[in-house]
Formats: structure tokens, sequence, C-alpha cells
């Protein structure tokens, strides 16, 4: 799925929280947005994923306005939040039993989303009993079961161990590679973006803007250890330290740095056709 992030401005009240973001996201291309906390990332994918409204501007996916949510794309949270009375099959069909697919059909592609995330042998099993990073591969499974062209995650590892964490943030990679699924990832772990994306986008803020894009271009499996991912975390920690340090708010309009985050953001935004 084609994602274009046009959001020229999003306040809370008094608060200015986005200023002129523009992103392109290609079919299935995953990009991390990078950036520290409170520079409005969850508030970027929400709105992307139609739970929020920009004040003005918007998200369009394959070239249409995003109103509201859709089972085309699925969103992953921090917390898996699943129900915990039930089973971890009955938690990932949930989204087709409320869709009212066949008994038969939820049954199949829970097996085969379970399969996935590498699950299967535990289908009976209640979620209280499994683990942090196994509940949150029954949350990734409930996403996957609707067939989603587009996955929002938003720091989804952040609560795992840095083992747990590893593990799911190469499993997602190669899944959504052989799905051909798009992911946009929002994260202020710099390890995350070198290990899972192709290209990473730093936001600085408040108010949020997209200061740098910086490509991943590893092919292959990738280990933390492996030499172009250490440069590409270097290269990233760079980014990110320059734009957590940022120029003073008064003094954006004429700095250098905000020329440079212009010029990024104007090579990021795509025309609407
Ligand atoms: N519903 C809301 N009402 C009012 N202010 C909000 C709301 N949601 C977020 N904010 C404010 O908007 C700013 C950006 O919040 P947001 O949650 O998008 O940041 P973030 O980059 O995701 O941070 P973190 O990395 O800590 O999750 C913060 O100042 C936050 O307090
Ligand atoms: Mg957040």
């Amino acid at each position: 799925m084609d994602v274009i992030i046009d959001v020229k401005r999003h306040s809370f009240g008094e608060l200015l929280v986005l200023e002129d973001i523009g992103i392109h996201v290609r079919e299935g291309e995953i990009v991390a947005i990078i950036g520290p906390s409170g520079c409005g990332k969850s508030t970027l994918l929400h709105i992307l994923a139609g739970l929020m409204r920009p004040s003005a501007g918007a998200g369009y996916l394959d070239g249409k306005a995003v109103e509201g949510p859709s089972p085309r794309w699925g969103m992953m949270f921090q917390q898996p939040s699943l129900f915990p009375w039930m089973q971890v099959a009955q938690n990932v069909g949930i989204g087709l039993r409320f869709a009212r697919l066949p008994k038969a059909e939820v049954a199949s592609r829970v097996a085969e989303a379970l399969r996935l995330v590498d699950l299967e042998s535990h289908a009976e099993a209640n979620v209280q009993d499994l683990s942090g990073g196994q509940q949150q591969r029954v949350a990734l499974a409930r996403s996957l079961v609707m067939k989603p062209e587009l996955l929002l995650l938003d720091e989804p590892f952040s609560a795992l161990d840095a083992f747990t964490r590893a593990a799911l943030q190469r499993d997602v990679r190669s899944i959504a590679k052989r799905l051909g699924l798009t992911l946009v990832i929002v994260t202020h772990d710099i390890d995350e973006a070198a290990l899972m994306a192709d290209r990473a986008l730093i936001m600085a803020g408040p108010p949020g803007t997209i200061v740098e894009a910086v490509a991943i271009d590893i092919k292959g499996p990738r280990e933390r250890k492996d030499p172009e991912v250490r440069t590409a975390r270097e290269r990233l920690m760079k980014s990110f330290e320059a734009a957590a340090a940022g120029p003073s708010p008064g003094a954006v309009e004429n700095s250098p740095a905000a020329d440079a985050a212009d010029a990024a953001v104007a090579s990021l935004v795509v025309a609407q056709a």
C-alpha cells in the first residue's frame, strides 16, 4: 500500500504538535520514524490510522484521504492489549468473527497467522500464561490475520527484553518482506531502525517535523553485529543527536538546520495527483 503523509499542522488546543510533515512510503517499504519522546510520533501514526484528524492536511493511503480506521491497515501498540479471558486463537480470530466470516475460514486463517508468528503450538493457551514477547506475537498475529496491506507499529517492542526484542525485530521484518506488507514503525530506538527499516526518517520537535531521511540499504538478514548495521546505527545516532539538540525555537526560521530540514522535507513530499 502506498502511503503519503501530508500533515500541514496538528494542534491539541494551543499546543502545536506537528508541522509540515511530508512523507512518502512506497508499497512494500519499511520506514522507521525515529524521534525523541513527545515530538509527536504517536500522534502522526494515529492520524495515519484514521484514529484522529489533523488540524490541516491529511494522510493518503493508495491516493485516498484517510477518514477512519479500516481492516486494510492494522496498528500495533507498545502494549499488546489482548483479552485476558480468551485463549490465544480466540484473541487472534476476534476481528474475523466481528467480520462474520464462516467458522472454518476463521479457523484456517487463525492457524495460518499463528504459524507466521511461530505460535501454532500455543493456540489453546491462555494469554496470561504467555511471556511478554509471546503476547506481542499474539497481537501481531491478530493484525496479520486481517491480511492488512499496511501495518503501523508504535514502539511495539519497547516493553520487551533485549533478546525477545531482537527476535521480534528480525521476524517482523522477514514476515513483512515475505507478505509484501508496507510497514511504518515509530520508535525512539536507533537499533530498531537500523535492524528493521529500509529507510529511517528523523523527527525533531516539538512541534514535530521530519528533519532528515536516511536510506538503510542492507540486503538479507540483519544482525546487530554486522558492520553494515553498525555503520547505519552510527549514522542514525549522529542525525538523531543533531535533531535532539536542534535549533532553539526562536532561531528556527533562518537557521541552516531549518533550511536543511526544509530541503529534506521538500524532497520527501510527493505532490498529490
Ligand atoms: N490527546 C491529546 N491531548 C492533548 N495533548 C496531547 C494528546 N496526545 C498527545 N498530546 C501531546 O502532544 C505531544 C506529542 O505527543 P505524542 O504522544 O505524539 O508524542 P510521542 O513522540 O509519541 O512521544 P513518546 O515517544 O513519549 O511516545 C505531547 O506534548 C503530548 O503531551
Ligand atoms: Mg508515542
